[in-house]
């Protein structure tokens, strides 16, 4: 019998804020409640889920590093999607493959969202469907985890 595959969902600053933070925008789900679906679709797919919120960089950093062995990793970088050399080379510096997700589609808002220095050190990018697009990056993720193996 083959290990669970164990993923890293890492979400970035202010996200510690969703539910009360521009609703407008990032609709009324709490962090909690996406990690309790994301909780219930990684028991369905049959692999564990370690969550981890940050609002700092480093801190994001550091954790990338403790869990170098882990099988995929679902990142939220929130605002550091759009600044962070720091994470893009953490990512590769841990070879895992990653998701990002976006509540919001980063490519209709404001023209400094629209980069994302985290998307080259990704499989993919699912941007636009509220908390659902951490469902669906969670899908993609074990997806290609099972048809593309490291190393396969
Ligand atoms: C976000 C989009 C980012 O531009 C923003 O800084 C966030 C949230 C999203 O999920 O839509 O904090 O990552």
């Amino acid at each position: 019998m083959s290990a669970t595959l164990n993923i890293l969902v890492i979400h970035g600053p202010n996200l510690n804020l969703l539910g009360e933070r521009e609703p407008g925008i990032y609709g009324r789900v709490t962090l909690d409640e996406i990690n309790g679906m994301l909780a219930e679709e990684a028991k369905a797919l049959g692999v564990s889920i370690e969550a981890f919120q940050s609002n700092a960089e480093g801190d994001i950093i550091d954790f990338i590093h403790s869990r170098r062995g882990a099988a995929g990793i679902l990142i939220n970088p929130a605002a550091y999607t759009h600044t962070s050399v720091a994470i893009y080379d953490a990512l590769k510096a841990v070879n895992v493959p990653a998701v990002e997700v976006h509540l919001s589609n980063i490519h209709a808002r404001e023209s400094f969202r629209r980069e994302s220095l985290i998307a080259p050190a990704c499989v993919g990018q699912i941007s636009g469907f509220g908390g659902d697009s951490y469902a669906l990056g969670l899908r993609a993720l074990v997806n290609y985890l099972v048809c593309s193996p490291r190393g396969g």
